[in-house]
């Protein structure tokens, strides 16, 4: 039998090496809480002016030195930063991803996923797999986008959309390289959250115009990044429901959009496209594509198991993706990687 797991042989029946991959395994609560701490104590943003001690890193942020010595001795072991002698610590490369102020930066995404409504969450896995649905009414007494729409969470929804653009950074360059618009006039972003992905199609394309429909909560930060970039003459966000309907277009862009839904749902947002697609118009789905079954450290299963508790939605393989087209008006007509283990399924209507 092959490895399937970090190089241990699952055939070895090997007790004790058996149960030190458990037991990694298991850190893996404490591994994102170590992250979810540098990024919150903003330890990267310190370290970034150069080496530091933790007692220094500590004054600055106002925090225990010697929790904040342990937190950054553990950080060490996991490369995220390396120990330089007597309690000094510098950045490491994968650290540097914590900060808050460079491009590809991970901290938002750390902050969203490993706290708030996502962790508690957690809690209710079992549950989850239980009923087959998520957990987020019995942990945060409603649906997670009913969440971040209320403005308590105002906060968190802005960490969780700035986690969404960084994340979007990472496949939209290979996306945008990828998706021809030669005979594309009017872009919708789809849930385009703070519309990362239309506006760099903008921005490759000038004479595109684009759109974000979302949340009524999320348009204003696509707006302000709109007229970030210099692209709000060409550029417009709406607020709506791609349950009832989109915006007419000859290209829509779901990309990470049909993960968060459950099949009938998911068909339901595709046919609202299908319905107010332009003549000869097309959709461009990103997301990641469960592979074969049992491929070591695979992120879309991992990923596919938080979709199972933070929404009603799941990661899918092509088989599953294709009955969903079928169900709603398209057929899938072009798949390529975009980086990042995402990939982009092209669209036309039939
Ligand atoms: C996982 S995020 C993806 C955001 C963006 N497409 C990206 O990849 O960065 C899902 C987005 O769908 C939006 N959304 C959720 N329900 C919606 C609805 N009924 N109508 C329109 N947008 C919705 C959320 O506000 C959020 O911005």
């Amino acid at each position: 039998m092959p490895d399937t797991n970090r190089g241990i042989d699952v055939a070895s029946n090997d007790p004790v090496a058996d149960a030190a991959a458990v037991f990694d395994m298991l850190t893996g609560l404490v591994v994102a809480q170590t992250l979810r701490g540098i990024a919150a104590l903003r330890i990267a943003d310190h370290l970034s002016d150069g080496v530091m001690t933790a007692e220094e890193v500590a004054e600055r942020e106002g925090s225990h030195p010697q929790a904040t010595y342990r937190l950054m001795r553990a950080a060490s072991s996991l490369g995220m930063l390396s120990h330089e002698g007597q309690h000094r610590f510098a950045l490491t490369g994968r650290g540097r991803l914590l900060r808050s102020d460079v491009p590809g930066s991970l901290r938002s995404l750390v902050l969203a996923q490993a706290g708030g409504a996502h962790w508690q969450s957690w809690d209710h896995f079992p549950d989850a797999v239980r009923q087959g649905r998520t957990q987020t009414r019995q942990a945060l007494g409603m649906d997670i986008f009913e969440y971040y729409a209320k403005p308590e969470h105002a906060e968190e929804a802005a960490l969780f959309a700035q986690a969404m653009g960084d994340l979007s950074s990472l496949v939209t360059h290979g996306a945008v390289a990828a998706v021809s618009t030669a005979d594309v006039s009017t872009v919708v972003d789809v849930g385009g959250s703070n519309g990362d992905f239309v506006l760099s199609l903008m921005e490759a394309n000038p004479r595109l115009s684009g759109q974000v429909l979302d949340l009524a909560h999320a348009v204003e930060g696509a707006r302000s990044e709109a007229e970030k970039r210099g692209l709000s003459d060409r550029f417009s966000a709406v607020a709506g429901d791609f349950f009832a309907e989109v915006p007419p277009a000859d290209l829509y862009l779901l990309k990470t959009i049909l993960h968060d839904w459950d099949d009938a749902q998911s068909a339901t947002i595709l046919r609202s496209c299908r319905s107010a697609v332009n003549e000869g118009g097309r959709a461009l789905v990103v997301e990641m594509v469960i592979g074969e079954i049992g491929q070591p450290d695979d992120f879309a299963t991992r990923s596919d198991m938080a979709m199972l508790t933070m929404t009603n939605g799941m990661e899918r393989d092509l088989d599953e993706f294709d009955a969903l087209f079928a169900a709603s008006g398209w057929r899938r007509s072009k798949t390529y990687p975009v980086g990042g283990g995402y990939f982009g399924l092209e669209l036309v209507a039939v």
